[in-house]
C-alpha cells in the first residue's frame, strides 16, 4: 500500500489487510505477529502486568485509513469492540481530504503534581513562602530523577493556590513536571512525596495527598479541520451538524454523548498504544469544566466566510510512549510503529485529530440519516460474512438484505446459494 487511501480496503480479507499494513508501515514479519497471532502478551508478561492475573482477553484491532494530519498520511491502528467506529473515522478522514485533513498542535509534555497542605493557620503567607523558596523545592524534586532532568529537565515550576473546602481553607502546592516522552505518573508522584517534608517544614502545616492531577492543563493537544461544504453534502448538512453542536454546547445531556462519541475515536488509539485510557478520559472531561465553567461539547463547530464547515478540538492528552504497558505490550509497540510516530507529542496530536473526526462522522449521521443506517449496514455486512459470504457476493448479499429489511444469518445463507 502506496497511500492510505485505499478504496475498498474493507473489502480485502483481514489477511489481505493486514499485509497491507505491514507494507504501509514497514512491519517485520515478528511485529505483524504480534497483532495478527493470539498470544502476543505472553502468560510471563501478563502476570507481571498487574495482580490476580489468570489469563488475557482479546478484542479486533481496526486501522482506520485516509488520515492526513500535519501534512502526513497516518494510519490509524484502533482496539475497540464497537462496530461502525473505524468505518466512521474513515470516512470524516477521507472527506477532510479535500481541505488539507488535520491540523494539529501540543502544549508540551507538562504534568501537574498536587500537595495537599491542611492545618496551615496561615494559608496566603504560607503560599508566599512556599513561592519563596520555590528553587529548593524544585531541586529536590529533580534529585528524584537525575535521567528525566537530563533528558527534560525535570521540574520546572511551582504553583500555590488556596482552596475553600468544607474542612476549611487548605494550601495546594502545583509542582510543574516536563515527563518528556512518558505519561509521567510514576516520576511526579515520586517527585511530589520527595518534596513533602520541605513543604511541611515551609508551611507548618502537615501534608496528606502527594498525587498527580488529571487535569493536565497545561498538557493540551489541540486539532483543527475544515469540511468543505461540497464534500460533505451541501450546505443544509453544514447547517444541521451546527444545530446539531449547539445542542451539545448547550445541554450536558446531549454533551454526555457528543462527547462519548468522540472518546469512541481517542480511546481505541489510547488502548491500542497501551495507553492509560481511564486518565485520558478523567482529563478530557473535567477540562470542560476547567476550561468552560460548565460540562460542554470537547469539539467547537463553526462555519466559515464560505459556508464551510470548521471543527475544532482542545483537550488534555496523557499518553507517552516509554513506561507501562505501551513498552512492555508488543502489540502496543506494533501500534505505534503503524502510526509511525517517534515522540508521545506526536502520538497525543493524532489522537487529538482523531477525536475531531469521529465527532465528525457521529454529528453528520445524526444531523442527516440518523446513525442507525449506518450502523445496520456495519451489521448486515457482519452476518452476511458469518453466513460465509465474502468480495462481490459479500457486498450483493448486504445490499439485498438490507433492502429487504431481513437481516439475519439464516436469510445471508439463503441469499448466497442463490447467488
Ligand atoms: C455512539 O457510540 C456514539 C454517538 O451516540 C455519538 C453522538 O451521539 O454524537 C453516535
Amino acid at each position: 500500500m502506496k497511500t492510505n487511501q485505499y478504496s475498498g480496503f474493507h473489502k480485502l480479507t483481514m489477511e489481505q489487510r493486514a499485509m497491507e499494513v505491514a507494507e504501509f508501515s514497514n512491519l517485520t514479519a515478528d511485529e505483524l505477529n504480534t497483532i495478527t497471532k493470539p498470544g502476543a502478551l505472553s502468560d510471563t508478561i501478563a502476570d507481571h502486568c498487574i495482580e490476580n492475573v489468570i489469563g488475557t482477553y482479546q478484542l479486533p484491532m481496526g486501522v482506520a485509513m485516509n488520515f492526513i494530519i500535519d501534512g502526513q498520511e497516518r494510519l490509524i491502528p484502533m482496539v475497540v469492540e464497537e462496530a461502525s467506529i473505524v468505518a466512521a473515522a474513515s470516512n470524516a478522514a477521507k472527506m477532510a481530504r479535500s481541505s488539507g485533513g488535520f491540523h494539529t498542535s501540543y502544549t508540551g509534555n507538562i504534568m501537574i503534581a498536587q500537595v495537599q497542605v491542611v492545618g496551615v493557620s496561615n494559608p496566603y503567607f504560607a503560599c508566599q513562602s512556599i513561592l519563596h523558596h520555590k528553587k529548593e523545592i524544585i531541586d529536590q524534586a529533580n534529585a528524584k530523577d537525575p535521567v528525566l532532568v537530563k533528558i527534560t529537565g525535570g521540574a520546572k515550576d511551582v504553583e500555590v493556590r488556596v482552596i475553600d473546602t468544607i474542612i476549611g481553607p487548605m494550601v495546594v502546592v502545583h509542582l510543574i513536571v516536563d515527563t518528556g516522552d512518558a505519561m509521567g505518573a510514576n516520576a511526579v508522584n515520586t517527585m511530589a512525596e520527595a518534596v513533602a517534608p520541605l513543604i511541611e517544614k515551609i508551611t507548618k502545616g502537615t501534608v496528606k495527598l502527594r498525587i498527580l492531577s488529571n487535569l493536565a492543563a497545561y498538557r493540551l493537544a489541540r486539532a483543527t479541520a475544515t469540511f468543505s461544504k461540497e464534500a460533505i453534502g451541501g450546505e443544509s448538512v453544514v447547517d444541521g451538524m451546527i444545530d446539531a453542536y449547539a445542542f451539545a454546547e448547550a445541554d450536558p445531556f446531549r454533551a454526555a454523548t457528543s462527547n462519548k462519541g468522540i472518546m469512541n475515536g481517542m480511546d481505541p488509539v489510547v488502548v491500542a498504544t497501551g495507553n492509560d485510557w481511564r486518565g485520558m478520559e478523567a482529563a478530557a472531561h473535567s477540562y470542560m469544566y476547567y476550561k468552560y465553567g460548565k460540562y460542554t461539547s470537547m469539539t467547537r463547530w463553526e462555519k466559515d466566510d464560505e459556508g464551510n464547515l470548521t471543527g475544532s478540538i482542545e483537550l488534555p492528552i496523557m499518553v507517552g510512549l516509554v513506561g507501562g504497558a505501551t513498552k512492555i505490550h508488543p502489540g502496543a509497540q506494533t501500534a505505534i510503529k503503524i502510526l509511525g510516530v517517534k515522540t508521545a507529542e506526536e502520538l497525543a496530536r493524532i489522537i487529538a485529530a482523531v477525536g475531531l473526526a469521529q465527532n465528525f462522522a457521529a454529528m453528520r449521521a445524526l444531523a442527516t440519516d440518523g446513525i442507525q443506517k449506518g450502523h445496520m449496514k456495519l451489521h448486515a455486512r457482519n452476518i452476511a460474512t458469518v453466513a460465509g459470504a465474502t468480495g462481490d457476493v459479500l457486498e450483493a448479499v448486504v445490499d439485498k438484505m438490507i433492502a429487504d429489511k431481513n437481516i439475519s444469518v439464516e436469510s445471508a445463507k439463503d441469499l448466497i446459494t442463490r447467488m
